[in-house]
């Protein structure tokens, strides 16, 4: 059994990726400031001696015994990132930093948890880990994006230049129960809009694509790349079935009920046309693949918000 720190671990992976380590009997400390996880996505394990919460912003340095951090602090959702860009910057990088340091100091191995918006708006398609990508600067995601593809940047350095062993993940669109109902995703959009009843919006005329991997496939992959004992990636993880934002928009009505209707609105400022992963290399090194459908994912998700909905009223 070994010394877990999380950070992020009380958001939306991080607190499945908790719930997965915890009943695997491993002991998991949680570092996370709460500005988008929610301690009711741990309540299930306060009582649970071999758990920790902590509440710590990632940008101050921590002392901690470990020997795996999986590095998830960081909001995910344009409309937090963007909130503060400068605080989500320096989460990327001074948060990364001292993980990176913690781990150097305690000889942990340390999982950073990227994105696959360090593609930024992809000139390749699928995206493989080779594609070096499309990233605006200076645009409105940059914060968050060249903020990741530093991160990574660290990563590797300190891989190379001190020896700390690094996993670096690529994680592409993922859904399911306690993503936040208001960060503007578009599974959680469209879950609130038609449980509402309300227009369902679509950016665009809706033909671009995305691809939705359910969180326990994800949580499953990130394990693997853990456990893995030779090899540091990059390695995107993410499920290839590649749909139109419009087709999810009508599959959500109709598992829903809803009466709901699409309405288009204007595309977003760098909003990528079309993302989906090449998973070839999940599938060499980690031996992993999604098993989740995206129907069997969504039934659980659409029950998850149904009920948090009610409960607020
Ligand atoms: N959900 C996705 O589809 C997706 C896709 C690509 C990458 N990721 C990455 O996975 C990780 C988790 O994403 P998520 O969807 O669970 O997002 P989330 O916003 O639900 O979780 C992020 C967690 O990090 C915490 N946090 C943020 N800044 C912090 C700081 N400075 N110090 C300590 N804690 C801090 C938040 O409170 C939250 O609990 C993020 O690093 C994100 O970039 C997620």
């Amino acid at each position: 059994m070994a010394r877990i720190v999380i950070t992020g671990g009380a958001g939306f992976i991080g607190s499945h990726l908790t719930d997965t380590l915890v009943a695997s009997g491993h002991e998991v400390t949680v570092l996370d400031n709460l500005f988008t996880g929610r301690k009711s996505n741990l309540v299930q394990h306060w009582n649970n001696p071999k758990f920790e919460f902590v509440r710590h912003d990632v940008i101050e340095s921590v002392l901690l015994e470990a020997e795996q951090v999986y590095h998830l602090a960081c909001p995910a959702s344009p409309v937090h990132y963007q909130h503060n860009p400068v605080k989500t910057i320096k989460t990327n990088v001074m948060g990364t930093i001292n993980m990176l340091g913690l781990c150097k100091r305690v000889g942990a191995r340390f999982l950073l948890a990227s994105t696959s918006e360090v593609y930024g708006d992809p000139h390749e398609h699928p995206q493989r880990e080779t594609y070096w990508g499309n990233v605006n600067p200076i645009g409105p995601r940059s914060c968050y994006d060249e903020g990741k593809r530093v991160a990574e940047t660290l990563t590797e350095s300190y891989r190379l230049q001190n020896h700390v062993d690094t996993r670096i993940v690529r994680i592409f669109n993922t859904y399911g129960p306690r993503m936040l109902f208001d960060d503007g995703r578009v599974v959680s959009n469209f879950i609130v809009q038609a449980l509402k009843g309300n227009d369902i919006t679509v950016y665009g005329d809706g033909n671009q694509t995305r691809s939705f991997c359910y969180v326990s496939d994800l949580v499953a992959g990130l394990i693997a790349m853990m456990q893995n004992e030779s090899f540091h990636g990059p390695v995107n993880l993410g499920n290839p079935n590649e749909m139109t934002i419009a087709e999810l928009a009508k599959l959500i009505i109709s598992m829903t009920n809803s009466k709901s209707k699409l309405r288009h609105e204007n595309l977003p400022k760098d909003d990528p046309v079309r993302r989906k992963p090449d998973i070839t290399v999940a599938g060499r090194e980690l031996n992993w693949k999604p098993t989740v459908e995206l129907k069997q994912g969504l039934t659980k998700t659409i029950a998850d918000f149904e009920q948090r909905l009610r409960a607020e009223g």
